[in-house]
Order: structure tokens, then C-alpha cells, then sequence
């Protein structure tokens, strides 16, 4: 018997593209990678470049440049294809632009025959999964956003070096819109198995102003690091390699990706970044975790702002 094939095909090799492709080769996650850009020549450079690494990879990977036909096998379609943040432009400015875009990506894909999962990475990544799943017709388990999978690394990573503990022993998430509503969830938030509040009352050193701090640095990560090198990347790519390995292995991992509320946590008609089992078939099912009372009327507030976007989408 020959090993069961996954094939992986990734639109837009931009920055984020790129380093999802270069990632996805360093793991050896799948057995085919195929690239498509609307500049031919920067997939093709990207291919011979990712090849000129395989003899270094932990497994074989055929890497192509392909075109939309190719999506008709592919087990995943990644959008990463769009314009990106300015400096100083929020997410959500970029609304319009990557709805039009994605419109006829979507299309395409759909055209060729394709009946994968679609991850949908570009911003603002909320209303972009929203439009992915209106255009494919897809189940809404089938399309899935990076949501606040990134700003839970970045608390996660922000509240480990706080407690000087393994980020990966830091269970806390950031939901809501990815963008200026999102809100972390500190009523669950946990440093190993310790309630993260016990260590508020209990460890001297620990204080409020210093965790209220910590979120804003995750909220406005991505401003501080567009204006220094004008997008960010590296970390993206690494959580959307979390997110594919989750859905080709199986995993049942719990991520706070952007899914579809259908009636969850008393909203539904959005998508919105929120704690979901991921497994082969996309989304089982979103995990409703108990939010206090100032947390429901932050997500509540979040759910609002994506809805009136949506509502304004010419779909
Ligand atoms: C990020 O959060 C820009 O959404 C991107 O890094």
C-alpha cells in the first residue's frame, strides 16, 4: 500500500504564501504543495526555491506551480492572496478590496471541481471566511479562518515570559474579531493547571495593569510589526502549519480559528474567532466556553462590528 497522498495548494505567494509553503516543506506535513499567484513568475521562483531545499526536508514533497485546475484533488485550498495591512491601516480597511478579489478566487476554485476545506488566512480574515463561504457554497464546516489563532500564540508566548513558563503551558485564548475588538478570555485562563486569577491573588509581583498591558500588546502586535518591516509573517504561517496539520491528521485539537456561530454563544450569520475542535472534516464543533459578564459584552461588541461589515458586502 502506498502512502495515502495530501495535497496542499496554497493562492497567493505573497509574504505570508511564502513562509506558509516554506513551513509546510520544513515539517514535511504534506506530499503535495501547489502554488498559484497572478504573478507567475514570483510562484515559480518560490518553486524552485522550495525544491533546492527538499534534499534538507524531513520527507519527499512534490512542490509545482499549478493553476486552478489543480484544486479539484487538493485536500486544502489556503488563501493567502489579497492586499495586505498598510502602516497605520486597520484590518478592516481592507475590506472591499480582498472581497472583490476573493470573489473570483473562490469561484475558480469552485469551478474546478473542488470539494476540500478552504483556510482562509487573508484580512480581515473574519469577513473574508464569511465571503469564502457564501461564493463556495461549502458547508460552513468546510471553511474555516485563522481567526485569533495568532493572538493566542502571541498571549500565550506574552503570558509565558511574564510567568517565565513554556508558552505551551500557558492555556489562554484571545476571541472575537482578528482585529481591534478581539478580547482575551481571562476568566479561563489557566498557567499549567493553576487558574491564572489564583496567581493574581496569590504570587506578589503578579498584577492587573501589567496582564491589561500584555493583552494590548497582543491586540496591537501586528501595527508594531508592519510599521517595522511592513507585514508580518513568520508566525502566521506557523499557526496555519498548526491548523493544516489539526485538520490532515485528524487532531480534534481545540484552535481559536474563525468559524461560523450558528446559534453559539447566543449569535449566529458570523464568523468570528472562537475555541472549535478541528479534525479531518473541518470544524466538529465550536467549544462554548463560560464567559463572564464584561467578557460577553466584549464579544457581543465584537460579533456587532464583523456583522455590520458583513451586512455591507455585496454578495
Ligand atoms: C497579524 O495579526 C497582520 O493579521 C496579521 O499579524
Amino acid at each position: 500500500m502506498g502512502e495515502k497522498l495530501s495535497r496542499v495548494v496554497i493562492v497567493g505567494t505573497g509574504y505570508v504564501g511564502a513562509s506558509f509553503a516554506f513551513t509546510m516543506l520544513n515539517q514535511g506535513v504534506a506530499s503535495e504543495l501547489c502554488l498559484i499567484d497572478m504573478n507567475k513568475e514570483k510562484a515559480l521562483g518560490d518553486v524552485m526555491d522550495l525544491n533546492h531545499g527538499l534534499p534538507f526536508a524531513p520527507s519527499r514533497t512534490k512542490i509545482w506551480q499549478g493553476d486552478y485546475s489543480d484544486c479539484k484533488d487538493a485536500d486544502i485550498v489556503v488563501l493567502t492572496a489579497g492586499a495586505n495591512q498598510k502602516p497605520g491601516e486597520t484590518r478592516l480597511d481592507l475590506v472591499n478590496k480582498n472581497t472583490k478579489i476573493f470573489q473570483s478566487i473562490v469561484s475558480q476554485v469552485m469551478e474546478a471541481g473542488f470539494n476540500g476545506i478552504f483556510i482562509v488566512a487573508t484580512n480581515p480574515v473574519d469577513v473574508l471566511s464569511y465571503v469564502v463561504w457564501k461564493v463556495s457554497g461549502l458547508p460552513k464546516e468546510k471553511v474555516i479562518g485563522s481567526g485569533t489563532i495568532l493572538d493566542t500564540a502571541r498571549f500565550r508566548f506574552l503570558l509565558g515570559e511574564y510567568f517565565q513558563v513554556d508558552p505551551r503551558n500557558v492555556h489562554a485564548y484571545i476571541i472575537g474579531e482578528h482585529g481591534d475588538s478581539e478580547l482575551p478570555v481571562w476568566s479561563s485562563a489557566d498557567i499549567g493547571v493553576i487558574p491564572l486569577c489564583d496567581y493574581l491573588e496569590q504570587k506578589e509581583g503578579v498584577k492587573q495593569c501589567d496582564l491589561d498591558d500584555i493583552f494590548i500588546h497582543v491586540r496591537d502586535a501586528a501595527y508594531e510589526i508592519i510599521a517595522k518591516k511592513e507585514a508580518t509573517y513568520y508566525a502566521i504561517a506557523m499557526a496555519l502549519v498548526r491548523l493544516t496539520k489539526a485538520i490532515l491528521n485528524d487532531e480534534h485539537s481545540i484552535l481559536t480559528v474563525s468559524t461560523y456561530l450558528d446559534g453559539e454563544y447566543g449569535f449566529e450569520d458570523v464568523y468570528i474567532g472562537v475555541p472549535s475542535i478541528v479534525t479531518r472534516q473541518g470544524i466538529e464543533r465550536v467549544l462554548e466556553i463560560e464567559l463572564n459578564k464584561e467578557e460577553k459584552a466584549m464579544f457581543a461588541r465584537s460579533v456587532q462590528v464583523l456583522k455590520d461589515l458583513i451586512g455591507q458586502l455585496d454578495l
